[in-house]
């Protein structure tokens, strides 16, 4: 989704600016634009459809913009189509036709979010004089700030303020007022933005990586807060415009984790990162040799009174869901339901009494998860959240925290922290399954032991990577792939299925192995690939069957299994072996080969791997 980014100090901002709206270009967007002030001058605005490098050419990588106080965005088109009108910065005054150049407006601003009620805010504000250049929901909110400015005479934190109490939706906000030279204002609601301070330096940005390489000292702001920024300095307030204390956090992630390091692109670098996020994942929680939750905030007590989890997630992180669900019950013995949170937010989903909801989300932003954390909150429902980004929304906002530790994840398509989230899963199921009197003491040894070995075997799965990448050449014009499973097998389908579409633009499904022949094998042709994952013993064989029924209507099959099944060969055109695990964590290493696979396709197709079309990074509106 959109980025913003913000800077006062003493460089010249542009550059700054442009450097971080790089470091949020994984978030998707179809253009950007920038507003640099230099002292008491009007600001000056520019911006440009498609990749960041047009904004990047036409300033000259900022230096026809001097100036040491500016705001940038990278927008991801929700209201108004993508255009130069409706790229950010978005201003008071009425723009000129390209929207660029020194802007005569009082407010200047960037907006990431949605403004529900802009329609009826839309209809005063022209009832009020004001007139309108772009379909963006943007400039409504930046002229509603000007107009309670102008109207009651008011600093730019009540207007602020009062604007925040008229808007319905969600909202990152930057804004410059003319009167107010090098210094910068900002509000959240429900939409991520951080507030960075060095030596007289302050910088504001939607997410971690864009200001990392300048400081690790950061606020997060809450929501329903406003922030006036000056250089090195950051003054927050409530909605009554009083002065409030937002504790200074330090970011441990260090700036080369938030870098190509060497690799082509992200997503091969993040792959070949699963092994150290599982372990410092793991490492968090396992201490003193045993796993220990209570970092969360969850007790002995509450664990033993969870008679039943509902897992609530959108995307790859459901799939962890998924997954999980096969693992509690088989180790806890309680049920598991797994919700798509864009489904559950509207339902009226029965949670039984000693409910535990679980969200997994990776950014802890996901619009569709935070609305489900807050159904479950609001019917009193004890809840967790599994998160990668420290200090987000849902993180807050849960009553309970697991942070998965895989650092900034900046590929579109996840991977390192889906992993971490698949082994934070499992050790809630062993820890569930302990204190749920389920396992003896060897049996608790040896699933722990068995968690621990999976970095290591997760290694070695990356060794295979020429012969995936070959295969990947070989079947990159594949027109269908179908993933076929059954029991873990299928969750891992699930994954795997979701990689190779989003990133390589093929069609592919993941389906119950013994679900085919109800209607799915009609697509079944000459050449199709399908691809059996063949982790869980005792399903080997039933699976292997559907897959043989597949190759008699003309199906190339793949099948992938842990080494020693060689019998799959005998049916299998191609056959992936990763090392073996318990039964229950083979998510782990079998996913690695159907990540490399989804990724050397697209290599293959000349696709943009990090940031697949139409796709964002933290999917911020419903
Ligand atoms: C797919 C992918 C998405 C996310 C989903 C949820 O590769 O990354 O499906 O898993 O958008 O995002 P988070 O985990 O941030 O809530």
């Amino acid at each position: 989704m959109c980025g913003i980014v913000g800077y006062t100090g003493k460089q010249p901002a542009a550059p700054i600016l442009l450097e971080g709206l790089s470091k949020l270009e994984y978030r998707g967007y179809d253009s950007a634009g920038l507003a640099v002030r230099s002292g008491d001058a009007l600001a000056e605005v520019v911006k440009a459809t498609g990749k960041l490098k047009n904004l990047i050419e036409m300033t000259d990588g900022g230096k026809t913009l001097p100036g040491l106080c500016g705001i940038g965005h990278t927008r991801w088109a929700t209201h108004g189509e993508p255009s130069r009108a409706n790229a950010h910065p978005h201003v008071s005054g009425n723009a000129t036709g390209s929207g660029s150049g020194p802007v005569e407006s009082d407010v200047v601003g960037v907006h990431n979010g949605i403004i529900e009620n802009y329609e009826e805010l839309r209809q005063k504000l022209l009832h009020n004089g004001y007139r309108f250049y772009s379909g963006t929901d943007t400039e409504v909110v930046i002229k509603l700030v000007d107009y309670y400015y102008k109207k009651y005479k008011i600093g730019p934190i009540d207007a602020i303020n009062r604007m925040m109490v008229r808007v319905r939706g969600s909202y990152a906000l930057a804004l410059m007022f003319k009167d107010y030279p090098g210094e910068l204002y900002c509000a959240r609601k429900d939409s991520p933005l951080i507030i960075g301070v060095a030596d007289g330096e302050t910088f504001l940005a939607s997410d971690v990586p864009a200001i990392l390489k300048y400081t690790r000292e950061v606020y997060y702001i809450d929501n329903l807060q406003s922030a006036r920024l000056c250089p090195g300095e950051a003054h927050f307030f409530d909605l009554n415009g009083d002065e409030v204390a937002v504790p200074l956090t330090t970011i441990t992630w260090n700036a080369e984790a938030a870098e190509k390091g060497g690799y082509e692109h992200f997503m091969i670098k993040e792959i070949h990162e699963q092994p150290r996020a599982v372990k410092d994942t793991l490492n968090s929680i396992i201490k003193d040799g045993r796993i220990d939750l209570s970092a969360s905030g969850m007790t002995t007590d509450l664990l033993q009174s969870v008679k039943n989890l509902c897992i609530v997630a959108c995307g790859s992180a459901w799939h962890v869901g998924m997954a999980a669900q096969y693992v509690i019950e088989d180790l806890c013995g309680l049920p598991v339901r797994v919700e798509l949170a864009s489904e559950f937010r509207y339902r009226k989903p029965v949670l039984g009494e000693n409910s535990l909801v679980v969200v997994i989300s990776q950014s802890g932003e996901t619009a569709d998860s935070l609305a489900a954390l807050r159904e479950a909150k609001s019917a009193g429902i004890p809840t967790l959240a599994v998160i990668n980004v420290v200090g987000s929304t849902i993180a807050r906002e849960a009553d309970h925290v697991l942070y998965t530790l895989a650092g900034p994840e900046i590929a579109v398509a996840t991977t390192k922290a889906y992993s971490a989230q698949l082994v934070m899963l499992y050790a809630l199921a062993v820890e569930l399954a302990e204190t749920h009197g389920k396992l003896d003491e060897e049996s608790y040894r040896f699933y722990q032991d068995a968690l621990l070995k999976l970095p290591e075997q997760m290694e070695r799965a990356l060794e295979n990577k020429e012969r995936i990448q070959w295969f990947a050449a070989k079947h990159a014009n594949a027109r269908d792939i179908f993933f076929i499973g059954r029991g873990l097998d299928y969750a891992i389908c699930l994954e795997g299925s979701l990689k190779m579409k989003e990133i390589s633009y093929i069609h592919s499904e993941a389906y119950a192995a013994g679900e085919l022949k109800h209607g799915t094998i009609s697509l079944i042709e000459n050449g199709t690939l399908v691809i059996g994952v063949l982790t869980q013993k005792a399903l080997i064989e039933k699976t292997v069957s559907n897959m043989a029924e597949c190759k008699a209507r003309g199906a190339y099959l793949m099948g992938l299994t842990g080494y020693g099944n060689y019998n799959v060969e005998e049916t299998a055109n191609f056959t992936v072996y990763v090392p073996n695990t318990d039964p229950h964590f083979y998510g782990s290493v079998a996913i690695i080969p159907l990540q490399l696979l989804a990724y050397y396709t697209s290599v293959s197709k000349g696709l943009d791997v990090d940031k697949p079309r139409n796709l964002a990074k933290s999917v911020t509106v419903e």
